[in-house]
């Protein structure tokens, strides 16, 4: 890979994705090895990376870095682009505490770092500096900090950065939190939700039961089979009247 590195040429996303997951740790600039213990899967970087080079995103914006998964799937997908200024931002407090530098020594690895820039830091803290410089993404993607309150800031102000037509994906659909935000997001604002291939009879079954036990109303969006990453589309930029609510 480290051929690529240096080259203009194709990442083959397949391959860089597969290597980083099998390896199962990434090797620091230390030589140590720190283990990747979260992050979405192959297929969901598959996905996110062919949203990216479907709809021709430049732009690029992500809470929640961590070892880098995502942020490799998406800086790898702006690369095959081959648009000039392709750029990702990445939104995370603890990249190089926590997470020893996990997501820089990937990108580096794989010759992807001039297409990512790192802001340190909460959402609520660095989404408005980048709002502030005036950056628009094509796709946004929300993997902070998975509570209802944070994940309902992240697309608050995410939503802001987006472009009217821009992408935004979700992870973790799993969590009643993040069902609650995508429920708020249908109601009070203009987007839809893109197909996707519902969650097994199985697994819905399961989540139903989960729902019953701990009465936390999101039957609903459990009947609709949600996989755990789901991907809206921002219709316009339309902003309602100061009273304007829809319960959700
Ligand atoms: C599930 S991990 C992200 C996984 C990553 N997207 C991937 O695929 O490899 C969640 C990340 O959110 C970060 N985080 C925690 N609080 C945050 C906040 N307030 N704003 C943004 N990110 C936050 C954590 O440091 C952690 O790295």
């Amino acid at each position: 890979m480290t051929a690529a590195a240096s080259s203009n040429a194709q990442l083959d996303l397949f391959e860089v994705i597969h290597t980083v997951l099998t390896d199962g740790s990434v090797r620091l600039p230390n030589g140590s090895h720190k283990p990747i213990t979260g992050g979405i899967s192959l297929a969901e970087a598959l996905e996110l990376a062919s949203l990216i080079e479907e709809n021709e995103v430049r732009r690029t914006v992500e809470t929640g870095v961590a070892f880098g998964v995502s942020t490799l799937a998406i800086c790898a997908a702006l690369k095959n682009t081959g648009a000039t200024g392709a750029l990702h931002v990445g939104i995370d407090p603890d990249p190089r505490s926590q997470h020893e530098g996990a997501a820089l020594a990937q990108l580096e690895r794989f010759g992807l770092t001039s297409y990512f820039r790192l802001l340190e830091g909460p959402t609520h803290l660095m989404a408005p500096k980048l709002l502030a410089e005036g950056f628009h993404a094509g796709l946004a993607f929300i993997d902070g900090l998975h509570n209802f309150d944070y994940t309902l800031v992240d697309f608050f102000l995410l939503d802001k950065i987006l472009l009217p037509g821009g992408l935004l994906a979700i992870h973790d659909l799993d969590l009643p939190s993040k069902k609650k935000v995508v429920r708020f997001i249908l109601a009070n604002r203009h987007y839809e939700m893109l197909r996707y291939r519902p969650q097994p009879l199985a697994r819905t079954v399961r989540e139903l039961l989960r729902c019953i036990k701990h009465r936390d109303g999101m039957v609903g969006p459990v009947l609709r089979r949600m996989p755990r990453m789901i991907v809206l589309r921002k219709l316009d930029c339309w902003e309602p009247e100061w009273h304007y609510f829809k319960a959700f």
